[in-house]
């Protein structure tokens, strides 16, 4: 069989270019021409030439929901809506060692019994991958191995196996013959990607696909393949803590923002039911810079600590640093902070952190983080048991935010006593005796907790 010829295209404009070069030709980007394969694929060349395709009434299509199989790992099928879904593919992203073979090897052994499963490792020996099966007592779990990374061959053992999930562990590790850039380069990770989603879509069987993210998120790859696959799931958490979250980014079978909360033992991933009370520190009294804030991603309550340090800068330009948090909406608020609160931060570092390694991307903790920057800058604690919640507008007016009385009830649960929150979620009946505090703008809640 003849080569496929290969060309580059560019990421940002999608120009073709016959040769690799630093700038794209159309567009003038930078280093955004990665290799892809020219010619289109025969199938699709010829459904071109010939036939038409087939142009149907929306009524006509039969929608029924196709079954799907829970994997019998609780937290994993809540980030999938339920299970896994016939034919769609799913990514499961993260730092490297943070579990994601473990979670799938757990899930596979657990849905083997009922549905055949092939399991493709790239990254580890089957010695390897049969050594973490022991330390999980799962040796016997009905899964066949395959070490193999070249997707041609790879194929050809679903060809023959007829599984009906297949799980590649992972997608850097796998190469095609079709294109001749190295293992883990966008383009192999794209074009690898684009057959095995072919392939799952024709035959009807769930393909997950493993990648890793580095911090950054840029260098490994996966962010590229989120539009091809129909549920993307990130591992969160720190490595240095036992506890990891799994997040639904997209999902076209469920919702997206959904939570899964595992606890890393060393018989493997245990799932967490009650998380709600995880990420928060066990300070003894209040302490300055800390700031409880009650974030409903997914369709369960968390509450989560948010601790700020400012500090009189040491030379130079401060900075400005958030770990699990937006740190654009950091430079907002310290905006918001001066120009209607008055309070200058502009001689000072400032750092803010979401404990335990959870990412926090609701401006529902806008008015903690305020808050816990300007406790550190007072050095006053935060009054003790305040559960805080609240966007905070440009303009300084606090909005209010989704289900709030839900977030009030999981806080007077872990047995907080007063909220800080905006006025138009101020519950009309009183909730299990909490104080409530309720604010308009940003001066009236930093006056509040002068008092
Ligand atoms: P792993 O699933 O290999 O991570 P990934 O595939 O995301 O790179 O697991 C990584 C870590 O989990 C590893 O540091 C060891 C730890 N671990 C446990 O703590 N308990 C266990 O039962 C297993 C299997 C792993
Ligand atoms: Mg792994």
């Amino acid at each position: 069989m003849a080569k496929p010829r290969t060309t580059y295209s560019c990421t940002e404009c999608g120009g073709q270019h016959p040769k690799w070069q630093g700038q794209c030709p159309h567009c003038g980007a930078w280093n955004t021409l990665v290799e892809a394969v020219a010619t289109p694929a025969p199938s699709r060349f010829q459904n071109l030439a010939g036939t038409r395709s087939e142009v149907r009434a929306l009524g006509s299509v039969d929608a029924t929901d196709k079954p799907r199989f829970p994997t019998g790992i609780e937290e994993f099928d809540r980030v999938l809506g339920g299970g896994l879904v016939p034919g769609g593919v799913i990514l499961l992203g993260g730092d490297p060692g943070i579990g994601k073979s473990t979670l799938l090897l757990q899930a596979m052994a657990a849905i083997g019994a009922a549905h055949k499963v092939l399991y493709v490792t790239g990254e580890e020996s089957v010695e390897q991958v049969a050594l973490r099966a022991q330390r999980l007592a799962l040796v016997n779990a009905p899964v066949s191995l395959l070490a193999e990374v070249q997707l041609e061959r790879i194929v050809a053992a679903i060809g023959a196996e007829h599984p009906e999930i297949v799980v590649v562990d992972s997608i850097q590790t796998a190469y095609t013959e079709a294109i001749t850039s190295a293992p883990g380069s966008v383009s192999q990770v794209r074009e690898c990607a684009a057959q095995l989603t072919r392939i799952a879509k024709q035959r009807g069987i769930v393909v997950i696909l493993v990648g890793h993210v580095t911090k950054d998120g840029a260098i490994a790859g996966p962010r590229v393949l989120e539009h091809i696959v129909d549920t993307v799931l990130y591992f969160e958490g720190d490595t240095h803590s036992s506890f990891r979250l799994v997040r639904a980014i997209k999902n076209r079978f469920g919702a997206a923002n959904e939570l899964g909360v595992f606890g890393m033992t060393d018989k493997g991933l245990k799932g967490v039911s009650n998380p709600s009370a995880l990420f928060l520190s066990q300070h003894a009294e209040s302490v300055p810079g800390s700031a409880i804030v009650a974030t409903l991603e997914g369709s369960r309550p968390l509450l989560v600590e948010i601790q700020a340090l400012v500090d009189p800068v040491q030379g130079g330009v401060p900075r400005r640093l958030s770990v699990g948090l937006d740190p654009q909406r950091l430079a907002l608020l310290l905006a918001v902070l001066h120009r209607h609160g008055g309070v200058e931060t502009a001689g000072y570092d400032v750092f803010v952190n979401a404990v335990g390694g959870v990412r926090i991307n609701e401006p529902a903790a806008d008015l903690a983080i305020l808050l816990a920057v300007h406790s550190s800058l007072t050095s006053r604690p935060l009054p003790a048991k305040t559960l805080i919640f609240g966007e905070v507008g440009l303009a300084g007016e606090i909005r209010p935010v989704q289900r709030g009385q839900e977030r009030i009830r999981e806080a007077a649960k872990l047995g907080f006593r007063q909220v800080l929150i905006p006025n138009l979620n101020k519950p009309r009946q009183a909730i299990d005796k909490i104080r409530v505090m309720a604010v308009d703008r940003v001066d009236e809640a930093l006056s509040l907790l002068r008092e």
